[in-house]
């Protein structure tokens, strides 16, 4: 597999899967943009990146907001070339039991987590369709296969996330991008080790099939996949990374 000569865009790659992603990517040939709303984190990535011989550069972005993105893309076309992967992977989490779910919650999650499908993909769509080619991975999840109590906002955005690669796989097919995406299981990042579960990652590990939490790479490897030649003809995917915790 080899993304020679690419430019990709990581969302939320500061930390987690996102920064799994980017390291992976770069190591296959690609040029990647870090984008994060942590833009110390978003340089650092960067800085390891390029450090270890990579082109690589890192944006502060808060990926709801359409200004950030369009400047942030603008940057990345200047100084890495058109984009060619773009990685929608900044998410944010929530538990809450629904009654006690507000409104300004509700619509946080909504904009980050799938507000920001439509505002980088829009934003990137013009290079890959003058190259004819693209790749597009979404970061979805499992909790909106199986249901996940305490995480209504979060699973309906995610499911949403799905909704919106099927449909925009569709629209896309012929133009020579894919849209896919990755419903990650549990996966031992900063996210899961803060979230609100009974037990934490040992307990959630010690249960899985697998007897261990995902780990970033997992889904980085995925990801790199979806991206790479080998996969021109998989489009409106669901690839489920999650040690089997659910399988449809
Ligand atoms: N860890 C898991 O178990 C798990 C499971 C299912 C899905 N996911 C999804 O995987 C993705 C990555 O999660 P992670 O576990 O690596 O979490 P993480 O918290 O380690 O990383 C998420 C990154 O997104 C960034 N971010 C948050 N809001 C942002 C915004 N508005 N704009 C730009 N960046 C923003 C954060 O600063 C952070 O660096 C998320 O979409 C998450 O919902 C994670």
């Amino acid at each position: 597999m080899s993304l020679a000569g690419k430019t990709a865009v990581v969302t939320g790659g500061a930390s987690g899967i996102g920064l799994a992603t980017a390291r992976r990517l770069a190591r296959e040939g690609a040029k990647v943009a870090v984008w994060d709303i942590n833009e110390a984190g978003a340089q650092a990535a960067a800085a390891e990146l390029t450090q270890a011989g990579y082109s690589a550069i890192g944006s502060r972005v808060d990926v709801s907001k359409r200004t950030d993105v369009d400047a942030a893309v603008a940057m990345a076309h200047a100084k890495l070339g058109p984009i060619g992967i773009l990685v929608n992977n900044a998410g944010i989490t929530n538990f809450c039991s629904f009654m006690d779910m507000t409104e300004e919650t509700w619509d946080r999650v909504m904009t980050v987590n799938l507000k920001s499908m439509l505002t980088c993909t829009q934003a990137v769509l013009p290079d890959m369709l003058a190259a004819s080619w693209g790749r597009v991975i979404n970061v979805s999840s499992s909790s909106a296969q199986s249901g996940s109590a305490r995480m209504t906002a979060y699973a309906a955005s995610k499911g949403g996330v799905i909704g919106f690669t099927k449909a925009l796989a569709q629209e896309l097919a012929a133009k020579g991008i894919t849209v896919n995406n990755v419903p990650p299981g549990f996966v031992d990042t900063p996210m899961l080790r803060s979230a609100d579960l009974p037990g934490g990652v040992e307990q959630i590990a010690a249960a899985s099939p697998m007897k261990r939490a995902g780990r970033p790479e997992d889904m980085a490897a995925a990801i790199a996949f979806l991206a790479s030649e080998d996969a021109a003809y998989i489009t409106g995917h669901t690839l489920s990374v999650n040690g089997g915790r659910y399988s449809s």
